[in-house]
């Protein structure tokens, strides 16, 4: 017998374990759709919101004891994450409560969670693959459809930031535009959380980042896909995209969030972006994250005409574009998703080069890195795992460092 049962939420303790709740993901009280229960406060946040029943796993936490179970006769047995659930209805939310980064005690090892996102990737692409598709036949998209990927894209970020963030970064020329949706959607979910943004609006920035470039899709293939920089008039036909995308959302019937970070993802805080030139306080703060989010995952990512910056490299220039970006959500970006995230190139005291290979968690300063490389004898040494906040660590970071500039590439296997 299933180990997943249906049960009414006011019989929801502390001590089980929240399988799945019903209805919309987009209206449930919680990021986080599976946990243990510890914390009475969330069973008054789910009796509040207004739903009615809820799937426990008494395999993971306690079983309900009485006869009060809907139970399998009215569901039928569910064996994963995709079980149909009653809708059911909902109220307004209360405000977001959770913390900023999982503690060390509770975040999924980052090689568990490394795997997982490759999945989680793997299938996004293809969504967003037949998006563009379906976009470029006159087919119209909907946001209901993307509810899950994003919820599963949250669940990953939620249990260990650095693994998704990371392993969307990495991309071929040819799934540039679906991967770059995904990572975007990912860095959205970090860094709104980051901010504190309601949990409404945090999913909500989550669909904006994976729906924020479908305008390319009408964008002719030929300047799309170019292998060389745009000329001025392939950059003035591109720039029509975030109108294009806009237009198909709206159409889809999309929220006007998610519309307005598609329209406006490429605005800049000084008035010199596009498509309107709008300024500060006429950009919306889901845009201005998205414009963050949309270019470190631009140029950290492999492009037909340039390569990949490295992700500590990024940060440090990025945070000298004056004027581009909101200073305040820059410094949130930095802070969810490291100043060294994982995959940066470092140079240490010890004159070394090193991989991040976990961010720190105590100080954003200190991650723990594979040092592989020495820059005094410019060879390879056998690679030592260091963790730069441990006590006693007397070795630090100097500097971020170019790849290209030492001949290195395929860091990817120092930390993959
Ligand atoms: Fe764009």
């Amino acid at each position: 017998m299933s180990s997943i049962r249906c049960i009414p939420a006011p019989s929801l303790r502390v001590g089980m374990y929240l399988h799945k709740i019903g209805g919309s993901w987009l209206q449930h009280p919680f990021l986080r759709n599976s946990f243990l229960l510890t914390d009475p406060e969330d069973v008054r946040r789910i009796l509040e919101s207004g739903i009615d029943s809820v799937w426990i796993d008494e395999s993971k936490g306690d079983a309900l004891q009485d006869v009060e179970a809907v139970g399998e006769s009215l569901y039928p047995s569910p064996s994963g994450a995709d079980v149909a659930l009653p809708d059911t209805p909902q109220q307004a939310l209360p405000a977001a409560s959770r913390p900023q980064r999982p503690d060390a005690s509770t975040a999924t090892p980052l090689d568990l969670e490394i795997e997982r996102a490759r999945r989680i990737c793997l299938a996004g692409k293809a969504q967003v693959q037949a998006m563009f598709s379906d976009l470029r036949l006159g087919k119209t998209v909907d946001q209901a459809s993307v509810m899950p990927l994003v919820e599963e894209i949250a669940d990953s970020v939620w249990r260990n930031p650095a693994a998704m963030i990371s392993v969307a970064r990495l991309k071929t020329h040819d799934d540039y535009s679906y991967l770059h949706s995904v990572a975007v959607s990912a860095l959205m979910l970090a860094l709104a959380r980051q901010l504190k943004l309601e949990d409404r609006l945090v999913r909500v920035a989550g669909i904006g980042g994976l729906m924020h470039d479908l305008g390319k899709a009408f964008m002719p293939l030929e300047v799309l896909n170019k292998p060389g920089r745009l000329t001025d008039e392939e950059f003035a036909v591109m720039k029509t995209h975030p109108a294009a995308g806009a237009d198909a959302l709206r159409e889809g019937g999309c929220m006007p969030e998610v519309i307005d970070v598609a329209l406006h993802h490429h605005e800049r805080m000084d008035g010199r972006g596009y498509p309107y030139g709008l300024r500060e306080d006429e950009i919306s703060l889901l845009a201005r994250m998205g414009a963050v989010c949309d270019v470190y995952d631009a140029v950290t990512s492999i492009r037909p005409y340039k390569r990949p910056w490295d992700p500590a490299m990024a940060m440090r220039e990025m945070a000298r574009w004056d004027g581009h970006f909101d200073t305040r959500v820059f410094n949130a970006f930095v802070k969810s998703v490291g100043i060294y995230p994982l995959g940066a190139l470092v140079r240490l005291a010890s004159d070394r080069l090193a991989v991040v290979v976990e961010p720190g968690t105590d100080s954003l300063l200190k991650p723990k890195v594979r040092a592989f490389y020495s820059t005094r004898s410019r060879e390879k040494i056998l690679p030592q795992v260091i963790d730069l906040a441990a006590p006693g660590c007397r070795d630090s970071i100097v500097s971020p460092e170019s790849p290209e500039q030492w001949g290195l590439s395929n860091l990817e296997a120092l930390w993959l």
